[in-house]
């Protein structure tokens, strides 16, 4: 590990629950894995990866003090859901307190909660990153790490959809960017190869 990665590794687990903490490990290497397949910055990806739950443990007030106090023009309808808040902070300790400028990183950790239509390759590595990474477990999680390697833009689109439908069955607020990013991998990707593929998953995934 370089030092900066070693450095960031400790504040992290300083920050965070243990099981957020294993988690975050997780998504770096395969953000790692995923930029190295995909052809982007490895080490962007890595610390994009360790850092984008960094502020996952805050309370609501301490979320919402940082954010009027660093970003208050943040979209009222994205600061009212919780589950949401820890992507706006986040880029905030990262840039106020880390001293990460890079736009890349910043920009790949504001996302990776609801996406938004036209993401960077860094953004979706870090997307796709989080619901594949090796702590996971979950019915499919195999045949998403299988199509995070071959196609990032399918694994983000059908992770996308699993979520969507996840947000729906339990009657959960679903922020605008995610919609929009659904419907604009609708239009401009061809999503019912995707999941005509995945249907018959079973089949292909035996050796
Ligand atoms: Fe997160
Ligand atoms: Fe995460």
């Amino acid at each position: 590990m370089t030092d900066e990665i070693t450095q960031f590794t400790e504040i992290l687990k300083n920050s965070v629950d243990e099981k957020r903490f294993r988690h975050s490990l997780g998504v770096m290497n395969e953000a790692e894995t995923l930029a190295e397949r995909h052809g982007a910055d490895k080490n962007k990806a890595k610390i994009a990866g360790l850092l984008h739950d960094i502020t996952k443990n805050l309370s609501v007030p301490e979320h919402l003090s940082l954010i009027r106090a660093h970003s208050p023009n943040e979209d009222p309808e994205e600061v009212k859901s919780p589950n949401l808040l820890h992507a706006i902070t986040a880029p905030i300790v990262l840039r106020n307190k880390l001293g990460i400028k890079d736009p890349e990183i910043l920009s790949a950790v504001r996302r990776h909660t609801t996406a938004k239509p036209g993401l960077t390759l860094l953004e979706k590595i870090l997307f796709v990153a989080d619901f594949t990474e090796p702590n996971r477990q979950y019915a499919d999680v195999e045949y998403y790490r299988k199509a995070a390697r071959e196609d990032i833009d399918k694994a983000l689109f059908l992770g996308l959809r699993w979520g969507l439908g996840n947000l729906l069955a339990r009657g959960e607020y679903i922020y605008k960017n995610t919609w929009e990013t659904y419907n604009y991998y609708i239009l401009n990707f061809h999503t019912a190869d995707y999941i005509a593929e995945f249907q018959g998953k079973t089949e292909r995934m035996i050796p």
